[in-house]
This record gives C-alpha cells, sequence and structure tokens, in this order.
C-alpha cells in the first residue's frame, strides 16, 4: 500500500465579467485529499472516509463523488488497475460557490499522477481535474479548477484548444466574502446553470468583454482598483442575484463601507467584495452581514487573500 496527500484551496470563479474563464485562488479554506493504492488489483474505487464539517454533505458513490470521477477518468486513461482508495477531508463547504468540487478534484489528480510517477503536466492535470465538476455542474468547467491548481489569478482559454493563463495577483488585493447559510440544492451549479440565458444583447456582450478586459489589466498592472472596476456583470448577475435573497443590499452596504466591487462568487451564493486595504475590512464584513441581515438571512464573513495552488503541505 503506498499513499500519497495533497492539498488544494478554495477558489472564486467569473469576477463578473469572466464567466467559466476567471478564477482567483483564495486562501479561505482548504480541501484535503489523501489517495492509496491498495494491494488487490480490480479496478476498485472506494470512498473510505469524508470528513466534513456539520451541514456539508457531499455524495459517497463512485458516480456522484468529484474525486472518484477523476480517478475513473485517470484510470481509464493510464491502464491502471490497482484498487484505490480516496480519504476526502472537507474544509470547503460544498455549494456555496467557494470552488469546493473544483479543489477536492484538483487535489485527487495532484495526489493521483504522484502516486503512479504519471507526470502529467499541470494543464492536462487541470483538464483531469475538470472531470469532476461534472459532479456538481453536470457539465466540465475550468475556471476554479485552473486556479485552485495553479494559485493566484487565471483565465481559461476555450478555443480552438484549452489554455491556462496566470498572473500573480497584487499583494494589495484583499476579498470579504459573504456566505449566507441558506440552503442550496443539490447539483447546485447545475442548477444556477440552467437559468442563464442562452443568447444576450450584442450591448452586454461589449460591456462584458470591456469589463473582463480591464479585469486582466488590473492584474497585469497589479491594480486592485482596475480589478474592482471591471467587476460590473450585465450577462449572469442579473440573473442570479434573483437566487441571492438581499443581495442589491448587501453590494449596497459593502460599497458604502469602503469595498470597491461586490459580485457573486461562482455560481454562489457566496459574495466576494474587493479592497485594496485591510484598513475598511471590518467596516466591509458587518456591512455585508448586515445586508444578509436585512432579509433575515444569517451569514458567515470572512476576509482573505489569494493563494498558491495544490500543494503536498
Ligand atoms: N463558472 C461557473 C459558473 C463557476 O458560474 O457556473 C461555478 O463555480
Amino acid at each position: 500500500m503506498k499513499s500519497v496527500r495533497a492539498f488544494a484551496p478554495s477558489s472564486t470563479a467569473n469576477l463578473g465579467p469572466g464567466f467559466d474563464i476567471f478564477g482567483l485562488a483564495l486562501d479561505l479554506f482548504v480541501d484535503e485529499i489523501i489517495i492509496t493504492k491498495k494491494q488487490e488489483q480490480n479496478g476498485r474505487i472506494t470512498i473510505s472516509t469524508i470528513k466534513q464539517n456539520q451541514g456539508m454533505k457531499i455524495p459517497f458513490d463512485n458516480e456522484n463523488n468529484a474525486a472518484a470521477l477523476v480517478v475513473k477518468k485517470m484510470m481509464e486513461d493510464y491502464n491502471i488497475k490497482d484498487n484505490i482508495d480516496i480519504q476526502i477531508i472537507k474544509g470547503i463547504p460544498p455549494g456555496y460557490g467557494l470552488g469546493s468540487s473544483a479543489a477536492s478534484s484538483v487535489a485527487t489528480a495532484y495526489a493521483f499522477d504522484q502516486l503512479f510517477d504519471l507526470e502529467i503536466n499541470l494543464s492536462n492535470l487541470i483538464g483531469y481535474s475538470a472531470e469532476g465538476e461534472r459532479a456538481s455542474a453536470g457539465a466540465k468547467h475550468y475556471d476554479n479548477v485552473a486556479c485552485s491548481m495553479l494559485g493566484g489569478f487565471t483565465i481559461v482559454r476555450h478555443f480552438p484548444s484549452l489554455e491556462f493563463i496566470k498572473f500573480e495577483p497584487p499583494e494589495d488585493l484583499y476579498l470579504v466574502v459573504g456566505i449566507p447559510t441558506i440552503p442550496v440544492p443539490n447539483k447546485k451549479t447545475e442548477v444556477a446553470r440552467s437559468i442563464l440565458p442562452l443568447n444576450s444583447s450584442l450591448e452586454n456582450i461589449i460591456s462584458n468583454i470591456s469589463n473582463a478586459s480591464t479585469i486582466v489589466a488590473g492584474f497585469a498592472y497589479k491594480d486592485v482598483k482596475m480589478i474592482a472596476k471591471g467587476l460590473d456583470d450585465k450577462i449572469v448577475e442579473p440573473v442570479r442575484k434573483k437566487t441571492i435573497p438581499g443581495y442589491d443590499k448587501v453590494k449596497e452596504n459593502a460599497i458604502n463601507a469602503g469595498a470597491l466591487a461586490l459580485t457573486i462568487s461562482g455560481a454562489g451564493p457566496s459574495v466576494i467584495s474587493i479592497l485594496n486595504t485591510d484598513r475598511h475590512s471590518h467596516s466591509v464584513m458587518k456591512a455585508v452581514k448586515e445586508g444578509f441581515a436585512a432579509s433575515n438571512i444569517e451569514s458567515n464573513v470572512y476576509l482573505c487573500k489569494p493563494s498558491k495552488g495544490a500543494t503536498n503541505q
């Protein structure tokens, strides 16, 4: 028996106009995965442990567990017949738009690669990690897995072939994350994707491309104010915010308290606000909490920074 342990961070996807393209790794929560190669060779995958905090629930069955989906695909592609055991120590609350399935998938792909000395490059490991996203999103999307694997801010280029571009975030980038404690549906991301429009006006598309470009420029110049300017999204946010009670109030409060911008984290219901100093962080945290409370929603609010990517410790 041989085991490898890996860790991968939480993340926020989209950053407003960068739907399925932008991701930022966050040092807020971490998932830990231990992959063990057993002696028997029946090609079986077992999930022996899932340690999770109260209220967190992720599926144990192989068809619906992100880590198991990743292992299954890697075993098929590399013709591996050993029995594999997966232990999952969840730090990231699943279903709240903080890259929970992505982190488990990334840590799994990272550990599995080392366990069998496969020497798969990081881009292809991101590809394997995206297999796990099918568990919660019903489809592969690469924004959370790319940043959780590589760390920092990442851009997913889809056509003509997949490519991942990484930027080191500015040192003075701070984020206030608000997690409303509302129930979320099973396969929440799939549900949150099903309500999105399939088409948009040219005006909205131009506005989003312009803002997305501004975000990239902000990361290139390491200018947090410029990043924040680009967060406005005309296509996804107007639809998804309806699933987040009190969203407009939370946003107004955060900005009045000194946040530079606020948007939905990934598919929600968490929100992220951007700050270029931690000086206002307490007021912004309080403002976000009060914004949710105005709709009788409790929330947990945190201050965090960008994170490095997957590691063994
Ligand atoms: N880009 C994905 C979505 C991220 O918004 O559906 C899910 O965390």
